[in-house]
């Protein structure tokens, strides 16, 4: 029988977030917190490695939240309810490391938001007493507080514009509860590279066990390429197999900073001339399984 990764919900939940529920029986029964999937939206399509951020084991259904930034992200929002992903591959990655730590602080941006979900239920239900920051440019970019705030302790928000919760970013919001006391025995931290190693550096000085999802380059997600070598404490790890959590204190960020943005001028090139972005954002709209669309 020929698998199908039916997409069974699409929605924009907030400008630029793409939520995705998609049928897949096998990686909702298998799935863990803090575990990816390898996509691929077309047969011409690039393998784009997305978070699991929630799953339904009695629909057998998986959610991703797709932030678009180039063409692969790009062609995977074109998608509709119903239509079908070309291939799905996982669970992938170790899952996170949930014990009874005591108190534990995770932190999300961006796709992490949707990230940090699961890893919240599953500490929670371990028995540790769950603080989460969560972060966005304004009011407006914050999604999943319900599903987060529904799971953990405590809850903060930041923006960088300050017009919600704290005005800054999840670092700071970390450095404040530092400074009023508050103590972590374990702190986890899922979104963009610059926010990983801001995190990292504000649990430093009190010696909290850092782990970070790391967001490097994948392309095979099993271990074979290289693509995502990263070096931690020295040693050379793959972000794909070792990880995706990897301890924070200990991450090269220099060279993963280089290795993340050695593609960057290609990306570009590639993002402006794709034939979607000549599509008005009506013409896009109006793609419907039914029409099949452009
Ligand atoms: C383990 C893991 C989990 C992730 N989870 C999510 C998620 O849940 N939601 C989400 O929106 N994004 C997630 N990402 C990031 C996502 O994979 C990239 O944003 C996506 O691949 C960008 O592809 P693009 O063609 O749209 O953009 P491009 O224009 O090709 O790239 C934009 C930037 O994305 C990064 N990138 C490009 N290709 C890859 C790749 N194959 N692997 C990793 N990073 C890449 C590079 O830093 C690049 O500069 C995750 C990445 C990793 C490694
Ligand atoms: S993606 Fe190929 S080794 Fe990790």
């Amino acid at each position: 029988m020929v698998r199908e990764y039916r997409i069974i919900e699409k929605s924009e939940i907030v400008p630029n977030v793409h939520k995705f529920v998609i049928r897949d029986h096998s990686i909702a029964r298998k799935a863990q917190a803090g575990q990816f999937v390898l996509v691929m939206a077309n047969e011409k399509g690039e393998r784009i490695p997305l978070t699991l951020s929630d799953w339904d084991l009695k629909e057998g259904t998986i959610t991703l939240y797709v932030l678009e930034l180039g063409v692969s992200t790009m062609e995977l929002i074109d998608l509709c309810e119903g239509d079908s992903l070309f291939s799905l591959a996982g669970p992938l990655g170790h899952e996170a490391e949930v014990k009874k730590f005591g108190r534990v602080l995770l932190g999300g941006g961006c796709f992490g938001v949707g990230g940090i979900y699961p890893i919240a239920k599953a500490m929670k239900e371990e028995g540790n007493h769950v603080t989460a920051i969560i972060e966005a440019r304004s009011n407006y970019l914050i999604y999943n507080q319900e599903e987060i705030g529904s799971v953990v302790d405590e809850l903060y928000i930041t923006t960088s514009d300050g017009s919600m919760g704290l005005k800054g970013h999840v670092q700071d919001q970390l450095a404040e509860l530092i400074k009023n006391g508050k103590r972590y025995d374990r702190a986890y931290f899922m979104g963009c590279t610059f926010m990983l190693m801001k995190c990292s550096e504000a649990t430093r000085p009190q010696k909290i066990p850092t782990g970070v999802a790391l967001n490097a380059i994948m392309l095979d997600g099993t271990g074979m390429c290289g693509c995502c070598r990263v070096s931690v404490g020295g040693e050379t790890k793959f972000a794909c197999v070792d990880g995706p959590e990897l301890d924070g204190h200990a991450v090269d960020w220099d060279e993963l900073f280089i290795r993340k943005h050695i593609y960057r001028e290609e990306e570009a090139v590639s993002y402006q001339s794709h034939a979607c972005r000549s599509m008005t954002g009506y013409e896009r709209d109006r793609k419907t399984p039914e029409g099949g669309g452009a």
